[in-house]
């Protein structure tokens, strides 16, 4: 079986695509789509078969738990037992958008959903696709990235069918996803809450709506407790991915080129060394352009074989803080 692609347009969705899409989800089939952020692998989040075959498909441990995406606050009130003080102010600033809460959860999603845990991470997405599969399907849906585990999320669809090809019925394809970075993952269930996932709502807006956020920050075994997605190695090419300090990268690569190993250097200044079995990669200035580039960029370069990809850090603050964390993880 090879996974059918369907272009749909991305600001005004075909109603007759979108509902063929939704006719699969209803019978337990596996649907790639946009969101906002990054391409999602979608199922009926109540069908514990079709949740099954999504960690089939993405070669995903069973015990991570996946997101769930539904259309507003209404629908949220049938995945989540209670809203805990704070959320729905947060739902007002930053939904729909890039903004996962991990909120107590309902019967309604199966346990194999949430990985065993007791809460469900809920968002309300805001890319049209997104909205209006699941207007269509009339159901909650499993949403984690549509990726093979370990490896990158993405951008386009066509990395959705270089990881996905043949383990899903349809991708439907709506253009590069708009932001690029993962969304905010914040725990509800901790007083304060919990920023488990930097992500495309930084920390400064958080704090701006809740007043204190802790910041998952310490030992890799609450990590794994807390949000089991933290545990793994979640965006990994598979060439090494080493940071290097803004300003350095011409130096570091030679060693490696002289030892006659290609290598790829990513940085967001002019460089103008070069080599042979050197690849330069000019990222924007601009993190929010950035931040939408690197997964690509990272597959791009990836792609051509390179043994190592320098990147030089960028600044730590605001979507600059994500973007490390997502390179840090690249490279551990
Ligand atoms: O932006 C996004 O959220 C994308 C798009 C496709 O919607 N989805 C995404 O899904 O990034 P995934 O499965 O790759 O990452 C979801 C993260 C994981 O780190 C997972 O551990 C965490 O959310 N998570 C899910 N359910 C959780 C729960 N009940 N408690 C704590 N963390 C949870
Ligand atoms: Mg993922």
């Amino acid at each position: 079986m090879t996974s059918r692609i369907q272009p749909v347009d991305p600001l005004r969705p075909e109603p007759e695509r979108l509902n063929a899409a939704a006719d699969l989800l209803r019978r337990a089939a596996l649907v790639a789509f946009p969101t906002e952020t990054f391409y999602a692998l979608g199922a009926d989040a109540t069908d514990a078969a079709a949740v099954d075959r999504v960690f089939a498909a993405k070669g995903r441990p069973q015990g991570m738990p996946l997101p769930v995406i539904v259309g507003d606050r209404d629908e949220v009130a049938r995945v989540v037992s209670r809203l805990p003080e704070g959320a729905a102010a947060l739902m007002d600033v930053f939904w729909p958008g890039p903004l996962t809460l991990v909120l107590p959860r309902a019967g309604a999603v199966p346990l194999i959903t949430t990985g065993g845990l007791e809460t469900v991470a809920a968002r309300v997405p805001s890319h049209p696709v997104a909205r209006a599969l699941i207007e269509a399907s009339g159901r909650h849906i499993a949403a984690p990235s549509a990726n093979r585990s370990g490896w990158p999320s993405p951008t386009r669809a066509e990395h959705v069918r270089d990881d996905l090809d043949g383990r899903i019925e349809l991708i439907l394809d709506g253009g590069p996803t708009p932001v690029g970075v993962e969304s905010t993952v914040l725990d509800m269930t901790t007083e304060p809450p919990m920023l488990l996932r930097p992500g495309g709502v930084t920390l400064e807006d958080l704090k701006d709506c809740l007043g204190e956020v802790d910041v998952f920050g310490g030992d890799h075994e609450e990590a794994a407790g807390r949000s089991p997605g933290l545990r793994y190695r979640h965006y990994a090419p598979r060439a090494q991915v080493l940071i290097v300090e803004a300003g350095t990268g011409e130096r570091v690569v030679v060693p490696w080129l002289e030892a006659g190993r290609p290598v790829a250097l990513m940085t967001q200044r002019p460089v103008s060394l070069e080599r042979p079995g050197l690849q330069v990669k000019i990222m924007p200035g601009d993190l929010v352009a950035y931040a939408r580039e690197l997964f690509a960029a990272l597959r791009e370069l990836d792609s051509t074989g390179v043994e190592g990809i320098f990147v030089e850090a960028v600044t730590q603050e605001g979507l600059g803080l994500t973007i490390m964390d997502r390179l840090r993880r690249a490279a551990s």
